[in-house]
């Protein structure tokens, strides 16, 4: 028996049934269409719809139904379509005709889009303390390794040395601009569709703004169609989840190289390691690499839903479906990825020693570019005259802070005895004083930032 059947002739074949169905997936929405009913009831209760009596035994109703799915109690039937239709059934079961009235007004397509709004705030919410959680965790890095010189990479080759912390903090600003993004797919996501109907608006002139209040939606939708069509939220939702997956992954990826014997930058913690079930000297990075082959599911999550979308005209069809499984599973995986990130940066170690010996000292080339720029050559010529310098310590084997300054004067005449402050790194890092570079007294204004952007002390 389906709740539509008056106008068919016969039941749905068994594999439409299981091709249509989506409550094995959509029942992660119990909690919210509960809480949607409730404060449709109450709704319903001001137009006359329902006695106070009847209101009252709905709503007790609708929460012994949570009270009991809660305690693994309730049963579903095979022809409960989905969740919405599911708690109706339960609902008429327990208190009868009342139940058979709560649907006034409503549709599943206003119902639907109210549930998987009050779920995706809720998600975004818990993601955006999961990132501020992730953000103190670097901001402890950054402040317990101040004072580690490493190299800074490009294309994976040294490039120019940088403060450990100035690269723990690149990770922090970066989640800042995520948690912006968080705040407006927020923005988008908290609007009240109740009261919207299948399409045209409900029959019944409810109080919107009342329902709007209780159910801790910021404003009312302003046009029916829009609303029950409205899958953009999850769109920008999906994307920043892809966002974050792939920014997370970077780092992980960096790290995963860092933590090489090749490398031996850092050590994670044995906590966040796994072994080997043949070699039994490996200690891998499991953790990061999960973290980096998650981001995957983000940008596929992404990919499968807005491909979905696409072909989508106004205003509901059955393919609208297809968005709660990618969405259930980008939330759940995203909450246990940036718990995992924030807790393997928590407890890695620096390996100090190593990293200074791995220095290069070619590392200081564009510092003795830039001293000879200070001493008034144009930087081209600088870079060519560096350059040169560099060419010969490859070929004679000689480093680059090897070389005598008489040696030095041969390329350039502006080469003086002070050019050797660059040979050390506190100093070449001294040099950089500009705001928002690796400098000391910029790292720790970025480190004193993160502090207020957090609060803490
Ligand atoms: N299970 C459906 C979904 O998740 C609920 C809405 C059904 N609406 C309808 N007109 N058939 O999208």
């Amino acid at each position: 028996m389906k709740m539509w059947d008056g106008r068919f002739k016969k039941p749905s074949d068994k594999l439409m049934e299981e091709f249509n169905n989506s409550l094995p997936f959509d029942k992660k929405l119990i909690e919210e269409d509960i809480t949607g009913s409730i404060a449709w009831a109450n709704a319903l209760k001001k137009i006359g719809v329902f006695s106070e009596e009847e209101r009252v035994k709905v709503i007790d109703g609708l929460r012994e139904i949570l009270k009991e799915y809660k305690e693994g109690k309730v049963t579903f039937l095979h022809s409960d379509e989905d969740i919405h239709m599911a708690v109706e059934r339960l609902l008429v079961e327990k208190v009868g005709s009342a139940g058979e009235r709560l649907h006034t007004g409503r549709s599943r397509n206003d119902q639907v889009i109210t549930d998987t709004r009050l779920y995706t705030k809720k998600a975004l919410k818990e993601i955006n303390e999961g990132l501020l959680e992730l953000q103190g965790s670097i901001l402890h890095r950054a402040q317990e390794d101040y004072g580690v010189i490493v190299p800074g990479f490009t294309h994976l080759q040294q490039a120019q040395p940088i403060l450990l912390s100035h690269y723990w903090m690149s990770f922090f600003f970066l989640l800042e601009r995520e948690k912006s993004r968080i705040g407006h797919a927020i923005k988008s996501t908290d609007i009240l569709p109740l009261g919207s109907g299948a399409l045209a608006g409900s029959g019944f002139s409810v109080d919107r703004d009342s329902i709007a209040k209780e159910l801790g939606f910021s404003e009312i939708s302003k046009n029916s169609v829009d609303m029950v069509s409205s899958r953009d939220f999850l769109l920008e939702t999906l994307s920043v989840f892809a966002s974050v997956g792939v920014h997370i992954s970077r780092y992980a990826e960096d790290l995963i190289i860092w933590s090489s014997k090749e490398f031996g930058f850092i050590e994670l913690d044995d906590a966040w390691s796994t072994g080997s079930s043949m070699m039994p000297q490996k200690k891998n990075p499991d953790s990061l690499e999960l973290l980096r082959g998650k981001s995957g599911r983000f940008v596929g999550n992404y990919v499968r839903f807005v491909t979905t979308l696409k072909g989508v005209g106004l205003t509901y069809y059955k393919d609208l479906q297809e968005d709660k499984e990618p969405l259930f599973d980008s939330v759940f995986q995203l909450q246990m990825v940036v718990k995992v990130f924030s807790q393997v940066l928590l407890t890695l170690s620096v390996c100090q020693e190593r990293i200074e010996k791995d220095l290069d000292p070619f590392l200081l080339a564009t510092d003795m570019a830039d001293y000879l720029v200070r001493k008034g050559m144009p930087f081209r010529q600088a870079h060519k005259v560096i350059g040169k310098v560099v060419g010969y310590c490859v070929e004679n084997d000689l480093t680059l802070i090897e070389l005598p300054v008489e040696k030095l004067k041969e390329y350039s005449d502006l080469f003086g005895e002070d050019v050797e402050k660059l040979y050390s790194w506190k100093d070449a890092i001294s040099y950089r004083t500009v705001k928002g570079g690796t400098g000391w007294d910029s790292v720790k204004e970025q480190i004193e930032t993160g502090k207020k952007i957090l609060g803490v002390q």
